[in-house]
């Protein structure tokens, strides 16, 4: 494995220790951060997090306070705009509204002074990639959200740029056709093999397309990982919230032995959790388990009583009070549905119950 902040010859965006303030407002706080040449990053993060302007600093559309940013083997940070070679595609397309499809995308190669033949060539195999071919003439106004979107897309890459940044691309496109993008999307990055950087507040869109998953709050970066990873280890209080559904159970650990921990919950119940190495008797700790991990059945060790049911199609929500203590469950439905009212029995698997410590740290 490589150091995270070593830049290497396979490293295409570096970003050390940035920051920027607006004001006394500190958006992006020290974020160091390094990406491979190919590879697929989103920063995943609540809206205001500061997603946006980490992206608008590497596009050189702001400037930052503090650090560094390297592109492609080079200090950019100190460099104009125009002479920084990245594609960039926001939300709202920003298509030129009276230019053709051909003149939207050939924009940046005419601005490069490329010859006219070789735009015609670059802007036709532009096309073939996101899968419209033939439409130079079109008007974008005559073209679908969805197209609008992939024209926006190949006037960033046929520039051929060290890397193309994606602020949530997808949010102006309606639920099915933004799942049908977020395919194609992948597809047209591996085929390419261009190193992007996607934004997105959409958890699924960053656990389905990513190769990493950066997940920012407040300015700062809470975990980077795979999506399975940052899915199923989360290592803040933050992440084991913000991605899937989570429930967090404050209690102390009574016990250790076996590779278990017992922990006496605040209401006086006790779960087990597979035991790190850090866990102690006294400690305060916090559980976290996914609402999917959450059984419910007859039999169990903790008794609870069904408050609320919701029926999702193959699965369905419970909220469960199991002596004050509220637990959501999402389960299954294997032979039947628990209905409101009805006494239940819940057990969670230690190894579903991951620790947190008293800074929302998980247990090492
Ligand atoms: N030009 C600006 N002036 C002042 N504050 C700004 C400006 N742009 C963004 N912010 C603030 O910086 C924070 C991060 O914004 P942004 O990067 O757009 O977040 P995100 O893209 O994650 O939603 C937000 O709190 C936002 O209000
Ligand atoms: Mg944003």
């Amino acid at each position: 494995m490589k150091k995270a902040c070593a830049m290497t010859a396979e490293t295409a965006v570096q970003l050390r220790n940035v920051t920027l303030s607006y004001g006394e407002f500190v958006a992006v706080n020290n974020v160091s951060l390094s990406i491979g040449r190919g590879e697929f990053v989103t920063l995943l993060g609540p809206s205001g997090c500061g997603k946006t302007t980490i992206l608008r600093s590497i596009a050189g559309l702001v400037q930052p306070t503090g650090g560094e940013i390297e592109v492609a083997g080079r200090r950019i940070d100190n460099i104009p705009i125009h002479k920084r070679n990245i594609g960039l595609v926001f939300q709202n397309y920003a298509l030129f509204p009276h230019k053709s499809v051909f003149d939207n995308i050939a924009f940046g190669l005419k601005y490069r002074n490329v010859e006219k033949s070789v735009i015609a060539q670059k802007v036709k195999r532009a096309l073939d990639m996101v899968r419209l071919p033939g439409v130079e003439k079109k008007l974008p106004s005559e073209m679908s959200g969805g197209q609008q979107q992939r024209i926006a897309l190949a006037r960033a890459i046929v520039i051929e740029p060290d890397v193309l940044l994606l602020d949530e691309p997808l949010s102006a496109l309606d639920a099915n056709l933004r799942e049908e993008m977020r395919t194609e999307l992948k597809t047209i990055q591996r085929e390419v093999g261009i190193t992007t950087i996607f934004v997105t507040h959409d958890q699924e869109e960053a656990l389905a397309m990513s190769d990493r998953v950066v997940v920012m709050n407040k300015g700062v970066i809470e975990q980077q990982g795979s999506p399975e990873d940052v899915y199923r280890r989360p290592e803040t209080r933050f992440v084991a919230t913000f991605l899937g559904q989570s429930n967090l159970l404050p209690g102390r650990i009574a016990s250790v032995g076996n590779g278990l921990a017992t922990v006496s919950l605040d209401n006086g119940q006790q779960i087990e959790a597979a035991a790190p190495s850090a866990a102690k008797a006294g400690m305060a700790v916090t559980g976290v388990v996914r609402a999917q991990k959450v059984v419910v059945g007859k039999t169990g060790p903790i008794q609870g009583k069904i408050i609320s049911v919701s029926y999702l199609g193959g699965t369905a929500a419970y909220f469960i009070d199991a002596a004050g203590i509220r637990l959501q469950s999402i389960s299954t439905i294997e032979e039947r549905i628990w209905r409101e009212g009805e006494a239940v029995a819940i057990s969670i698997a230690p190894a579903d119950c991951q620790l947190l410590d008293e800074t929302g740290h998980r247990l090492q």
